[in-house]
């Protein structure tokens, strides 16, 4: 594996409102889209201490017996608990080697387009028997959304678009924040088991908080080798997903990488994917684009979000919402 290191951006600026850095923000950003596909950001602005209860949470919750995390195993929403064992990427030979709780937007079982039927929406899973993850979990994922928010005014300038291009598409995202424990892997279990098995992820972006075990390694195209993640104080890793890619015209580029727990200790992470409305239209077109030039046709973000989950996880096989 070789040590190339992927670029770290400082988004304080940016995140301070400073529209007058956006133009070197986003130039830093263009390229580390175009390239890597995956970068480091400093100055995040999330809270320590939100970082810290909802790693504290994390840890607790997953040292729980299972029958008691089976309590609130995953739903058709997408909220909840998954075991070892729930999730197989696509293409992968063996389930990945991970437990995860997700959350998403909190709707009331009142709200028009829960009401409506309309997939992956409605309440939380929360666990009654550990109330404090609600509150630490939450924390975090405001706190996430405003960063990923302030990202996507940089995105959205790096693409020579105004910086409120993705604000009226985000007014009801479809924001998923995953805590993600990973056990320390043997070399026994062999050249075919993960943590997560080689995968791109699905949505636009991703922002990811990880403790200081490495294990998240991301492909270089180039030489074809793993660049190891490094785990660094004070940053989070962001990368291009799927749906970003074809947004752009592959313009950005959503890059392979996986996960193997080789550190002998427990490693967590916290993934959010922060995507769009269910139906924020994804057109090439509407990131100046030319009809003759765009590769994919325009798909809600809900739909394409909603195929490649039906993909990965057994229980949402056959789902229908
Ligand atoms: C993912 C992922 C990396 C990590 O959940 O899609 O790539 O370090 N996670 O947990
Ligand atoms: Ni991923």
């Amino acid at each position: 594996m070789s040590e190339q290191a992927l670029p770290i951006i400082d988004v304080g600026p940016v995140r301070a409102g400073d529209l007058g850095s956006m133009a070197s923000i986003s130039a830093q950003i263009n390229d580390a889209c175009m390239t890597a596909g995956f970068f480091y950001i400093r100055n995040h602005g999330i809270d320590e201490t939100v970082i810290d209860n909802v790693v504290a949470a994390s840890r607790a919750f997953f040292a729980l017996p299972a029958e008691l995390k089976q309590k609130v195993s995953i739903n058709k929403r997408h909220r909840g608990f998954s075991a070892l064992g729930d999730a197989t990427m696509y293409g992968a030979k063996r389930p990945d080697c991970k437990e995860f709780f997700t959350m998403g937007l909190e709707l009331s079982e009142d709200d028009p387009d829960v009401k409506a039927g309309q997939p992956l929406r409605g309440p939380n899973n929360w666990p009654d028997f550990m109330p404090e993850l609600r509150a630490a979990m939450s924390a975090y994922y405001e706190a996430v959304g405003c960063c990923g928010a302030d990202l996507l005014k940089a995105i959205a300038h790096s693409l020579g678009m105004g910086v409120d291009f993705f604000i009226d598409r985000y007014r009801k995202r479809l924001q998923r924040t995953q805590l993600i424990y990973y056990p320390p892997q043997s070399a026994e279990m062999g050249p075919h088991q993960f943590g997560v098995a080689p995968h791109t992820d699905f949505g636009c972006i991703t922002l990811l908080w990880q403790d200081n075990n490495s294990g998240l390694e991301v492909l270089n195209r180039a030489s074809k080798s793993w660049i190891s993640a490094t785990p660094i104080e004070g940053t989070l890793v962001v990368n291009v997903g799927d749906l970003l890619a074809r947004w752009t015209n592959d313009r950005y580029t959503s890059t392979p990488h996986r996960v193997i727990n080789r550190s002998g200790y427990e490693r967590f992470s916290i993934a959010t994917f922060y995507d769009p409305d269910f139906n924020a239209m994804v057109d090439p077109c509407d990131l100046d684009i030319s009809p003759a030039e765009r590769r994919y046709e325009p798909i809600t973000a809900g739909q394409h979000i909603v195929n490649r989950l039906d993909q990965s996880f057994g229980y949402r096989k056959g789902a229908t919402v």
